[in-house]
């Protein structure tokens, strides 16, 4: 199964840091801007926050 494609889980991390196992959605642009697909992220901070709405 491949995952990472569909970007549906598609968040703007807020706060903390996190790494992708795999990210085929999201474009080089909304990385630059602190979006991240959640449906496999990990985080690498002890707190993280992301916001779903924006
Ligand atoms: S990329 Fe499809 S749910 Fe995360």
């Amino acid at each position: 199964m491949r995952r990472g494609v569909c970007g549906t889980c598609r968040a703007k991390l807020v706060t903390g840091t996190v790494t992708m196992d795999e990210n085929y959605a999201l474009e080089q642009d909304e990385l630059d801007k602190g979006y991240v697909l959640t449906c496999q992220s990990h985080p690498t901070s002890k707190e993280v926050t992301v916001d779903f709405d924006v």
